[in-house]
């Protein structure tokens, strides 16, 4: 077996220039999806070559999906129609991603056939009730490990449209029973606690599935067409949310952020940063394939602590754990509450990043649903990122205006999402680097 990889983060800075961020991780799963189920060949350009996206690729084509690689960062996908999927020979793999599996499975339980779904070990201890439980109102079949993967979807269900109200605010989830729903008779609408992410909805309305949807609803009938169709996909915020963070914290830092997606469901950052005194500008912003995207000019601004309003935290779920970064590095409190989806994602990222930031000397309060920081001075040390991107991407930063370097533990997962970010980092004057000794081939 390989050993580990681990990071050095060192003091740097500042940040300049300009810069790119690869794909919008939950587009490329989409448009994968959508173009797989349309008739036509679609062309996805901006496509995240990411694990976890390339694992959904994978999976497509053991469906008897043809896809195909002419350049990186471009699928070309031969549509099979919404009843051309055939039965995988074995169990389609949807390694680290949440995102696969929950949209999949919805797609998967109004085929004809049987499909297994399975995930490495983070995602095999992920919570799949959410799924399964209202796939199953809708007629579809699914055994699991007491709601754990593996999945085993049966097919040959006659599904039906229904109502429902979903008990937790996930984008995923929306999107499975939506996927479900087209191969549902009569209408399906799901309705959330709060607003998520809604690039199904957009999505399939751009390969011609007519849907009505606004913030927090969702609803179609199933039994029409998708229609082949070009996507564009945007820069992830998620991922430049990370360069975002170190400008601001960065003294000097004057940074741009090119084409990055600005959906207003996953924005809640940028909010959340300005309110803590955050110099961020957004230019040429436009709308792209039905997604408005803009440059983010950033620059270093004393940052201090606030009161996070809960309204925010879900448009900024995957942000929390570098917000917990800067609220380190900021003056004064910080309070983070109404989290307690950071427990299930890829880590218990309210545990990991509790457990990080105190290593480098951060006087942090875990709550059960989120943490209080006390801002003040970041020491060097060793942190665990526990085999998470985010978590792992945020301690670099978190290293940037350490006092010392930070070695971070088990950090390979980062190509799940951001493959490159090494060279990206570097580009942009900090100082992270493979430790010497670790496995650098997967750096
Ligand atoms: C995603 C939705 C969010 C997010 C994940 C991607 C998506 O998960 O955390 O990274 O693409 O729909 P939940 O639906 O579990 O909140």
């Amino acid at each position: 077996m390989n050993a580990q990889l681990d990071w050095i983060s060192r003091p740097a800075g500042p940040l300049r220039g300009e810069l790119r961020v690869p794909g919008d991780k939950s587009i490329s799963h989409r448009a994968l999806m959508l173009a797989a189920l349309a008739e036509g060949r679609s062309r996805i350009e901006g496509f995240l070559e990411g694990e976890d996206t390339r694992a959904t690729a994978a999976a497509l084509q053991q469906l008897g999906v043809r896809i195909s690689a002419p350049a990186d960062g471009v699928r070309v996908v031969d549509g099979v129609g919404l009843h051309g999927l055939r039965a995988a020979e074995r169990p389609l793999d949807c390694g680290n991603a949440g995102t696969g599996m929950r949209l999949l499975a919805g797609l998967l339980a109004g085929q004809r056939f049987d499909s297994t779904l399975i995930g490495d070990a983070s995602l095999s201890r992920r919570p799949m009730r959410r799924v399964i439980e209202p796939l199953s109102a809708m007629g579809a079949r699914i055994d699991s490990r007491d709601g754990l993967p593996p999945l085993l979807i049966h097919g040959g269900r006659s599904l039906r449209g229904v109502t429902i109200d979903t008990p937790v605010a996930s984008a995923q989830v929306k999107s499975a029973l939506l996927l479900a729903g087209l191969y549902a008779a009569g209408t399906t609408e799901v309705r959330e606690p709060q607003p998520t992410r809604d690039y199904t909805e957009r999505m399939l309305a751009a390969f011609g599935w007519p849907i009505a949807f606004g913030p927090g609803w969702a609803r179609l009938q199933g039994g029409q067409r998708l229609h082949a169709t070009d996507v564009c996909v945007p820069g992830d915020f998620s991922s430049a949310a990370f360069f975002i963070v170190a400008a601001c914290v960065t003294p000097g830092s004057d940074l741009v952020l090119r084409e990055v997606g600005l959906n207003p469901r996953r924005i809640g950052l940028l909010e959340v940063l300005r309110a803590m005194g955050a110099d961020i500008r957004v230019d040429s912003s436009r709308e792209q394939g039905g997604e408005p995207v803009g440059d983010l000019h950033v620059r270093h601004a004393p940052l201090r602590g606030i009161e996070i309003p809960v309204a925010h935290v879900a448009d900024m779920i995957d942000e929390c754990p570098i917000l917990l970064v800067a609220a380190a590095a900021a003056e004064g409190r910080t309070a983070l509450r109404g989290a307690l989806e950071l427990r299930v994602k890829e880590s218990d990222r309210i545990a990991v990043m509790a457990a990080g930031l105190q290593r480098l000397g951060s006087a942090v309060e875990e709550l059960p649903d989120g943490a209080v920081i006390e801002g003040g001075t970041l020491c060097g040390g060793e942190v665990d990122s526990s085999g998470d991107h985010r978590c792992a991407m945020s301690f670099a930063v978190a290293g940037l205006v350490a006092a010392t370097p930070v070695r971070i533990r088990d950090c390979a997962n980062v190509a799940t999402s951001f493959p490159g970010f090494l060279d990206v980092a570097h580009a942009a004057g900090m100082r992270v680097t493979a430790a010497p000794g670790s496995n650098e081939a997967a750096a």
